[in-house]
């Protein structure tokens, strides 16, 4: 039997968490007058829902999982923070990532002081399931963190992967699926009855176009939520990004749409680039990036800046390339003009 207490640090097993105002009293009321907050209204004088009630029922609705399985965050790197303080002990245990990989949960790690254990992925940027099973048995390794579709390579690793490795493992798998939507699948959130040790984190910041108002999701197990729950900040999520998250999601056909021009461009992208001498392979993409090859990344990098038009160089992660966000139908044109200038 799965149970997340026993993996969680002692100390936050014996936290007794901050109860804000909000969460003494959650009736309806007509006088408020239990949180030193301004009794002037503007809209914003209240604190918001500490648990996010309504913005959670909502999502719950779309990704057909229950509420209690959200847990709801200052963008996902937040979840990814405080799942690492709340499993894994300071100095003592570790974590695995598999390069080249999104680099927050190595800089969260070391905030927090947990080692990182790497499982770098092969040439066709897969993970070797076989080897590695032998190394999970190590009681201090708490987590793994699977990126799928991964950044910066942008594919996604395979279902039946993330399953076997979170049946032979007894910490959490955290598949982290901020790019999920760009892909053809599902993802693994039909999976977390199946597998209990699973986390998937997903984002507004990406699929959603809400990079701004930092929103993140993790799904789980409610027994990892609560412990989330119980040492999160009491206002995690303010009040303008919840009211800005429900309003979206009432609105879900604009983003249907743009989901599917992005991966349309994607797909333009990808065989324009082929076209260009500068370019030796441009990596097949689940996500909305490309992971592009090139004749030399630091004076194309630099060139590209030079016209205007910055992409990320990710050549100290993967030798020779740069990442390169799909954009509009024009931006991309412009990045392919730029690309056509160089000397
Ligand atoms: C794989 C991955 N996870 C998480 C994030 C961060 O998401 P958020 O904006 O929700 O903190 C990013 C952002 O680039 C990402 O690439």
């Amino acid at each position: 039997m799965f149970d997340p207490e026993k993996l969680t640090r002692e100390n936050i097993r014996r936290l007794k968490p901050y109860r804000s105002a909000r969460d003494e009293f959650k009736g309806e009321a007509s006088v408020w007058l239990d949180a030193n907050e301004s009794p002037y209204e503007s809209g914003l004088n209240r604190y918001p829902d500490p648990m996010q009630r309504a913005l959670k029922k909502k999502i719950a609705a779309i990704k057909n999982v229950e509420p209690q399985n959200i847990f709801l965050g200052n963008g996902s790197d937040e979840a990814i923070d405080l799942l690492l303080r709340a499993f894994c002990v300071p100095g003592r245990e570790s974590v695995m990532i598999f390069p080249p990989t999104y680099g927050m949960y190595t800089v969260s790690a070391a905030i927090n002081d947990v080692a990182v254990i790497e499982s770098p992925l092969d040439d066709n940027f897969h993970i070797d399931t076989e080897s590695l099973l032998p190394r999970l048995k190590d009681k201090r390794l708490k987590m793994l963190f699977i990126c799928s579709p991964n950044n910066p390579t942008g594919n996604l690793i395979p279902e039946g992967q993330i399953i076997t490795l979170a049946q032979s493992f007894h910490g959490l798998v955290v598949v982290d699926e901020a790019y999920i939507d760009f892909a053809d699948t599902q993802g693994m959130l039909g999976r977390l009855e199946e597998i209990p040790n699973m986390v998937v984190l997903q984002t507004f910041s990406k699929a959603w176009g809400m990079a701004g108002i930092r929103l993140g999701m993790a799904f789980a197990h409610s027994g990892v939520i609560n412990i989330l729950n119980r040492i999160k900040p009491p206002y995690n999520v303010n009040g303008l990004t919840q009211k800005a998250a429900l309003s979206k999601l009432d609105r879900l056909s604009g983003r249907a749409r743009e989901i599917r021009e992005l991966i349309r461009e994607r797909h333009n992208l990808r065989r324009e680039l082929h076209k260009l001498p500068c370019v030796v392979n441009v990596f097949p993409s689940d996500a909305n990036f490309l992971l592009v090859r090139v004749t030399d990344a630091e004076r194309i990098y630099r060139e590209l800046a030079r016209q205007g038009v910055v992409v990320r160089n990710r050549s100290s992660m993967v030798p020779g390339c740069l990442r390169i966000s799909v954009g509009t139908a024009r931006e991309n044109e412009q990045l392919l003009n730029a690309l056509r200038n160089l000397q």
